[in-house]
């Protein structure tokens, strides 16, 4: 797990960007953290990363919002966003599983844990948390350099590594 101080929106803005560089087509990232904490923020400015002209703001009336990636970028065709805060309805009546297996885009999810147990196992975990002096810290579950490791296809050799420890 890592954790990263967030002072400011230029921070959070260096953070969305080093993330940015790092998804690949078919990743849900679920977010987590306080109203307020800045999850649409993070969401905007990946947007922002991947080219999308297109104002993003959180999914009011439909549950989803979808955004095309033009050009794509690493094989992304669209950022899909989903904001479940008002949702308290049963998971199956939400129809989210066809954004679950959608292998062009990639999924972010605020308020996902209302629906942790119906994610996909590899779904990148990011929460946020605001700090009494207004600071944010964000939590990785996945850290970056897990993703960065396993984009450089080293991970089997660091699994070995770690088996003869
Ligand atoms: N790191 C930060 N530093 C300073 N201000 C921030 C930071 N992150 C977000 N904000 C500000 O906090 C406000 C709320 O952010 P945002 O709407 O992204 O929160 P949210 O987590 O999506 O909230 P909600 O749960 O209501 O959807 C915005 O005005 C945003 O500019
Ligand atoms: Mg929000």
């Amino acid at each position: 797990m890592a954790i990263y101080k967030i002072k400011s929106l230029d921070d959070l803005q260096k953070f969305a960007k080093n993330l940015c560089s790092k998804l690949k087509a078919g990743q849900i990232i679920a977010l987590t953290g306080e109203l307020g904490a800045g999850k649409t923020t993070l969401v905007q400015m990946i947007a922002k990363e991947l080219g999308i002209k297109a104002r993003v703001a959180s999914p009011t009336f439909n549950l989803v919002k979808e955004y095309d990636v033009k050009p794509e970028v690493r094989g992304i065709k669209k950022l899909c966003h989903i904001d479940l805060y008002r949702i308290d309805g049963k998971f199956d009546d939400l129809g989210l599983d066809e954004y679950f297996d959608d292998k062009d885009s990639v999924l972010f999810i605020e308020w996902a844990e209302k629906i942790k147990k119906h994610l996909p196992k590899d779904v990148i975990w990011i929460k946020i948390d605001i700090k009494k002096d207004g600071t944010r810290a964000i939590e990785n579950k996945i850290i970056l350099w897990l993703l960065a490791l396993a984009e450089a296809g080293a991970l089997p050799f660091l699994f070995l590594f770690l088996r003869q420890q």
